[in-house]
């Protein structure tokens, strides 16, 4: 869609959009909340990370349609797939994304304009002054063609290292254009559509720590400076290596200090069940404890197309159930749930056993791989599980492991060995050693059933 297009088309849902968010404002006690009624309910945007090539399957859109108030693409607007060859740049993908939210009226994040990762390699054989003009053009590429679209951008992606020196990562950006390249960004995006947030977003910065300490220093030069910054992302993907900091809030509080909102922007918590529920309720309750928080974005909407997904990070399952994870989370932001759903908030459980199963490929070689196949137990606690694998015809398992299979032709139905007893939300799982014959194509996992 050309410029003029799309801001065309934004105006004419800008009626849309404003319906919304006050039919979200005015969310009755009777009807059941959802994620971005009740966050809007706070005066904030709840948000998810959305992939174009999803947007056809029913449940998927259904369930994106229904709760969330904003969406980030996931991968659609990375330098990669925008610009692949210098100065062709390439919206199709993006465009899909921007289209369905605006025709729902959904808010826009922009992800991401200057990063070292999923980086053509025709940026990094560019030298200084050529790299300067082409990060420049990238940016003004995708901000102009979104003028007036997009609430805030991430600009500036992950610029520092991990660790405890706080020092820059080695990018072709930092390599060539050293420290002042953030800034030559953000004042370049700033031209570029001056009605976008423009924010510096990073991983591992959740709480106060030396990559946080050197990302906040910048912050702050940039505001005594005048460079025009006006948000800083925290990322927030935890699992039992990093978990939510105990100073996550006082972080984030120290930020918006500096005069910045302040917003969690890919947030995902590996896990289950009540430790997983209790996981996310801490960080909507940062947030909501920040004035400067103004809203949260979730890495995807279930866990079977999450980056990390044998880790069941999201608050929908394969099946798009909601996990206790949603109810938590639609507790913290005061939102009531639907009386006949167990497990909303307030709510009891009617003591149907259910299971979902997601599987992962988690080691592979020439002639074989090893398949894992995780169940997690729903609201209810559950005694036995069964679940169906249906393998391309010519691979064979030589071993599995952690539970009993039974087999038809391809298809093994497989029950648990000594795992069959599972609190609510806890998960437990059976692996396998498969030979590929020929096809390296993935098992298909069939419906969980339980009991
Ligand atoms: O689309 C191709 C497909 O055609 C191809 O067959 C397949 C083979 O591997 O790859 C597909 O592309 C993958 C893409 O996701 C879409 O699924 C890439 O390989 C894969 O690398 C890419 O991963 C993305 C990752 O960023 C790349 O760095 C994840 O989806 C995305 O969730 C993740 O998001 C990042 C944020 O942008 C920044 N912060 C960390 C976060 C998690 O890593």
């Amino acid at each position: 869609m050309s410029m003029t297009l799309r801001r065309l088309s934004r105006a004419a849902t800008a009626g849309l959009v404003a319906a919304a968010a006050l039919t979200a404002a005015a969310h009755s006690a009777e009807a059941a909340d959802t994620l971005g009624s009740a966050a809007a309910g706070q005066g904030r945007y709840f948000g998810t990370a959305v992939a174009a090539s999803h947007l056809g399957e029913a449940d998927y859109t259904a369930t994106l349609d229904r709760e969330f108030s904003s969406v980030t693409p996931e991968n659609e607007m990375k330098w990669d797939a925008t610009e692949p060859s210098r100065g062709t740049f390439t919206f199709t993908s993006a465009d899909r994304i921007v289209d369905h939210a605006q025709s729902k009226g959904m808010d826009v994040r922009g992800h991401t304009l200057v990063w070292h990762s999923q980086l053509p390699s025709w940026v990094g054989s560019l030298g200084a002054s050529d790299l300067r003009t082409a990060m420049k053009d990238h940016i003004n590429g995708l901000m102009g063609h979104y003028k007036g679209e997009i609430h805030s951008w991430d600009v500036v992606n992950e610029a520092f290292q991990d660790g405890g020196s706080g020092a820059r990562r080695s990018s072709p950006f930092q390599d060539k254009l050293g420290d002042g390249f953030i800034e030559e960004a953000f004042r370049t995006a700033r031209a570029a559509d001056p009605a976008a947030k423009l924010c510096y977003n990073d991983y591992n910065t959740d709480g106060v720590n030396a990559k946080s300490n050197a990302v906040y220093n910048m912050v702050k030069d940039f505001k005594s400076r005048g460079v025009p910054i006006d948000c800083v992302g925290f990322q927030s993907h935890f699992n039992s290596n990093s978990p939510v900091p105990s100073d996550y809030r006082q972080n984030l509080q120290r930020f918006a200090d500096l005069g910045v909102d302040v917003q969690i922007t890919e947030l995902d918590i590996e896990g289950s069940g009540s430790a997983q529920a209790a996981d996310y309720t801490k960080v909507v309750e940062a947030c909501l404890a920040v004035d400067r928080c103004t809203g949260m974005t979730v890495w995807g909407i279930t866990d079977k197309y999450s980056w990390r997904s044998s880790g069941t990070p999201l608050l929908f399952d394969g099946n798009y159930q909601e996990k206790p994870a949603y109810d938590a989370v639609l507790s913290a932001l005061g939102g009531s749930g639907d009386p006949g759903d167990p497990g909303d908030p307030g709510d009891p459980g009617d003591g149907t056993a259910s299971c979902t199963a997601t599987y992962t490929r988690t080691a592979d070689w020439n002639s074989g791989y090893n398949g894992q196949v995780t169940i997690t137990a729903g609201d209810e606690p559950i005694s036995t599980w069964t679940v169906t694998v249906t393998l391309p015809a010519q691979q064979s398992v030589s071993s599995l492991w952690n539970g009993t299979p039974t087999w038809n032709g391809n298809v093994m139905t497989v029950k648990p060995s000594w795992n069959g007893t599972l609190a609510a939300g806890a998960s437990t799982g059976f692996g396998f050693t498969a030979a590929k014959n020929g096809s390296d194509a993935a098992p298909t996992v069939g419906t969980c059933t339980a009991s």
